[in-house]
């Protein structure tokens, strides 16, 4: 990490040449920023998960350009060290060059985000490309890519026979080739992932993809066990937030309703003889 100022796409790769573990986390509004960065983890990552974990939606399909961008500016203003990247949302980058360039400019500009992130291999490249060459850095997304997983035929593991493998192994060199700076692995054997990790020299950052990868990246809710409507194998619950969230607001309602809350200490006093004021 740089000394000053956030975590730069030339840190992760130091990082990796010298066989440190980069650390990625989701955050989706201030107060989750200011946690995961004070904790010190190296990327934050506005996921468009935040449709699922924040707006309730059933998949991220429906996520907009808006929506990310009123997410992101949260998050940068709660972060200082960590670097701040945002994912393109559906259709934000895939219909041509130009229409990825200008959405991935507003992210930038409006949010002051580091980095994007879009899904895809070779099908994405001219818009990899052409968001590099304006000289924003991008990361990919392969494997499990939730944007497609109507044509993925649901939330499975990715690249487990030989042509599928060896379409992951092309996609990732294509987006090195295309200047991407790292590249999430998502719900990838891990033998596939520990291989791409070994053959790419930028960060391989996995998710459900092992510990050979150079990083790992998580989904903020899932670690602090706030979202309970599934939970994929790969998820390790460090808190179970949701819990104690729910035991504390219990508690609130019961000293309301007991009139134990508000205490002494909650209180302002007047120091004034009310009755006297209608007497004046
Ligand atoms: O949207 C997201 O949170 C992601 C991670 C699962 C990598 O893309």
């Amino acid at each position: 990490m740089s000394k000053k100022g956030r975590v730069t796409t030339f840190d992760l790769r130091e990082k990796k040449r010298k066989g440190e573990k980069s650390t990625m986390l989701t955050a989706y509004d201030y107060s989750q920023a200011k946690v995961v960065d004070e904790a010190g983890v190296d990327m934050i990552l506005v996921g468009d998960s935040l449709g699922m974990v924040m707006l309730g939606y059933e998949s991220t399909l429906a996520v907009t350009l808006e929506e990310m961008i009123h997410h992101g500016k949260a998050v940068v203003k709660g972060s200082k060290s960590a670097m701040v990247v945002m994912d393109l949302p559906f259709l934000t980058y895939q219909v041509n060059r130009d229409d990825a360039l200008r959405n991935a400019g507003r992210v930038i500009q409006e949010t002051g985000a580091q980095a994007v992130k879009l899904e895809g291999g070779i099908e994405v490249i001219e818009a990899v490309k052409g968001i590099v060459e304006a000289g924003v850095p991008v990361m990919g997304h392969l494997g499990l890519t939730p944007q497609s997983v109507g044509q993925l035929g649901g939330y499975k593991v990715q690249g487990k026979d030989k042509g599928a493998a060896r379409k992951m192994i092309e996609d990732a060199k294509a987006l090195e080739e295309a200047g991407a700076f790292a590249i999430v692995l998502e719900c990838v054997p891990w033998e596939l992932a520990a291989f791409i990790t070994e053959q790419l020299s930028i960060p391989i950052i996995g998710i459900g993809a092992g510990k050979q990868c150079d990083g790992q990246v998580l989904v903020f809710h899932d670690v602090m066990g706030l979202f309970d409507e599934f939970r994929p194998k790969f998820v390790k619950q460090y808190l179970n937030l949701r819990e104690e969230m729910v035991k504390g607001i219990k508690d609130y309602v019961g000293e309301v309703k007991t009139g134990v809350f508000p205490a002494e200490e909650h209180i302002f006093n007047l120091g004034m003889n009310l009755e006297s004021l209608l007497e004046e």
